[in-house]
């Protein structure tokens, strides 16, 4: 079994090697949401750093519009090919044709030496498929992420193991992912343990420093919540309980604000403005530039969310996170305690939530900083792989958490 695994990767790491040149390597990275251009972003920025090294390509398909476009702006990246494929309450079956169609279109004209993608979005699946149908070797970024049910998250779990069965080169961001990847079968000198990206982002975007009045952001001071739900499977009923719960809570504490920032799906915005709207105390607003986000999170009592991003970047902030989902396939934050499930029902959330809100010793449990999701040396580790991968360097990057 293990001879054969080996012999499978050298056979991906021949066909890269063969053929190869000392001219720059067209890297080209595909991405369509607003977390995957957060995650992207450093990456690309590290690609940019060696340009005789590399020649990154940009391709969006910009699943999302204007999310996808304040990251772009923020990390000054200016896409070479953008597909447009958004379309308002598109199906996932709609995204994921008209984005392999766009791709195919664009590989049909360029080959690159190797095609990036990150995490688990309808563009991640389908910019490994595209990548695929070209025989050209694919780099997975954030993988080995699992929760075991397929439904959960939904489209999400699957975008994921689909992705894996197609990379050729696999960034896991934790051990817990390479273990996960290991169980798969997927061969160990195919994995390189990298950190997650985001950590990257999230260093280089604090750094930047408080931001100014003009960022629309809101008053910060006093007890907030602050709320971000977005997935499939919390559509309708589960939307809704949340919606209440957070009513529940505004109305058993006095001083406690929400600033909800609403997804632009319109099918979430209907639930939250319907049930939210018009308390005195709840902000609902729109979902703010990536900085001022970041600012929003710091300074939060809390955070609620669906979000598999925000419960990689809180606890490095020091904010506890409660999340509204049954499962998570990022459980390094609840093992290191700044990160609890909670689900979706309305009690719950309720008692929950108050426990921390009143309970000063539990608040400060939840509320120490960790960071088990990376050092912020993740791009670094994952451009030294591409380079290893490709024969430009003899070494393979040091693991993250090592
Ligand atoms: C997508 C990803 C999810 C990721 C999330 C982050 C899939 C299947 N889902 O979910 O993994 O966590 O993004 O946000 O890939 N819209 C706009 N403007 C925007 C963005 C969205 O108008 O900038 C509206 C559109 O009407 C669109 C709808 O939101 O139809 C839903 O977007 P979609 O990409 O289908 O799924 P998300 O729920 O955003």
């Amino acid at each position: 079994m293990r001879a054969r695994r080996h012999h499978h990767d050298t056979l991906a790491r021949k066909q890269a090697l063969a053929g190869m040149t000392d001219a720059p390597l067209a890297i080209m990275t595909v991405f369509g949401t607003r977390p995957e251009a957060v995650k992207m972003a450093p990456v690309i920025q590290a690609l940019r750093a060696r340009p005789g090294e590399f020649r990154p390509i940009t391709v969006v398909t910009a699943q999302h519009r204007e999310m996808l476009d304040q990251v772009l702006r923020l990390f000054h990246i200016m896409p070479d090919h953008d597909l447009n494929v958004m379309q308002p309450e598109q199906s996932l079956a709609e995204i994921t044709v008209r984005a392999l169609e766009g791709l195919d279109r664009v590989l049909r004209e360029v080959r690159p030496a190797l095609v990036l993608v990150q995490g688990d979005a309808s563009s991640t699946f389908v910019g490994a498929l595209a990548a695929f149908y070209h025989s050209l070797p694919i780099g997975h970024i954030e993988a080995g992420l699992r929760t075991s049910n397929k439904y959960h998250p939904f489209p999400e779990e699957m975008n994921r193991r689909m992705t894996t069965s197609l990379a050729d080169l696999h960034f896991a961001p934790t051990a817990w992912a390479r273990d996960n990847l290991l169980r798969e079968a997927i061969p160990r000198d195919a994995i390189y343990v990298t950190g997650n990206t985001v950590i990257d982002a999230l260093r280089q975007v604090a750094a930047a420093g408080p931001f100014p009045p003009e960022a629309g952001l809101p008053d910060l001071d006093g007890r907030f919540l602050l709320v971000e739900t977005h997935r499939r499977e919390n559509w309708g009923d589960p939307q809704r309980q949340i919606c209440l719960a957070l009513r529940d809570l505004l109305d058993r504490f006095a001083d406690l604000r929400l600033i909800f920032s609403v997804h632009r799906n319109p099918v979430v915005r209907r639930v939250v403005y319907g049930v939210m709207e018009g308390h005195p105390r709840a902000l609902l607003m729109e979902p703010p530039d990536y900085g001022p986000f970041v600012q929003l999170m710091t300074r939060a009592t809390l955070i609620l969310t669906d979000s598999g991003g925000i419960q990689e970047e809180a606890p490095a902030l020091g904010t506890p996170v409660l999340v509204l989902r049954q499962t998570t396939e990022r459980p390094e934050g609840v093992a290191a305690g700044t990160v609890r499930l909670v689900g979706t029902d309305r009690e719950r959330i309720v008692v929950e939530v108050s426990h921390l809100l009143t309970d000063q010793d539990a608040y400060r449990r939840m509320a120490t900083a960790v960071n088990p999701y990376g050092d912020g040396q993740a791009s670094r580790r994952i451009v030294e792989a591409i380079r290893y991968f490709f024969g430009r360097s003899s070494t393979r990057p040091e693991e993250f958490g090592t």
